[in-house]
């Protein structure tokens, strides 16, 4: 396809978001970034190396000796998270690093290394990448920029399905504060807060399936395309 455009894709935690990103991307032949992927694995190697999260000095240290990349997986179709040539995928969805990860993202050094390492990701464009601040921060003049929303006990038993399969004990009140916690650093921090761009397309999918929803998503893409 010759005009190629850059996806946004933001919304609240557990929204479906990353399958949409994906789901598009896939079809589209377009690159897939799951931004929240980049987060967690910050937070990943600041609780593993003990970072203050308070201390500019050892962040900043801490971020000179991050180096992030993805790999494709052949196996899930999707790509794994690398930290430092390792693959940690699996490690960063474990809830220790989900109840960090929004404390992480508040940072504003944090943010910058990010957000500069998303923004040449997409310079030739052809991307999807779903986030919190892809529409409003990282990609302002993206073509197309959906917002997704979910009624929030939706968003909990999604997630509880998702995490039961690697952690059967997991519980489905620990997964609701989890999510409860996550929205409101999301939306009241200082730095990109998650907001809906004025410009972004409103997709509810609390009563849609994966494929209505992608069936929507793409009409949408496919008219911006041309
Ligand atoms: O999409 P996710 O749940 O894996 O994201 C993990 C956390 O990272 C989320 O709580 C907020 C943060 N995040 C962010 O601040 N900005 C982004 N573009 C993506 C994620």
């Amino acid at each position: 396809m010759p005009n190629k455009i850059i996806i946004a894709i933001d919304g609240y935690s557990s929204c479906g978001k990353s399958t949409l990103a994906k789901a598009l991307a896939t079809k589209l032949s377009y690159v897939f970034i799951d931004t929240g992927a980049m987060y967690r694995a910050i937070a990943l190697y600041f609780l593993r190396n003990g970072i203050d999260f308070e201390n500019e000095i050892e962040i900043n240290n801490a971020l000179q000796n991050i180096k992030l990349n993805f790999v494709y997986n052949q196996a899930t179709l999707k790509s794994d998270m690398v930290l430092n040539g390792e693959n940690v995928e699996a490690e960063i969805r474990e809830m220790r690093v989900s109840e960090k990860v929004s404390e992480v993202a508040t940072i504003g050094a944090v943010r910058d290394f990010a957000v500069a390492q998303q923004q040449v990701m997409g310079e030739s464009k052809g991307i999807v990448m779903d986030g919190r601040d892809i529409g409003t921060v990282v990609f302002p003049t993206a073509e197309l920029k959906i917002f997704v929303t979910a009624d929030p006990a939706i968003r909990v038993e999604r997630r509880f399905l998702e995490l039961q399969a690697t952690n059967p004990t997991i519980r489905k009140q620990e997964i609701e504060e989890n999510l409860q916690h996550r929205d409101l650093m999301d939306t009241t921090r200082e730095r990109s807060p998650l907001k809906q761009a004025a410009d972004a397309i409103v997709l509810d999918n609390s009563q849609m399936t994966r494929e209505e929803q992608f069936n929507l998503a793409l009409s949408w893409a496919l008219a911006k395309i041309g």
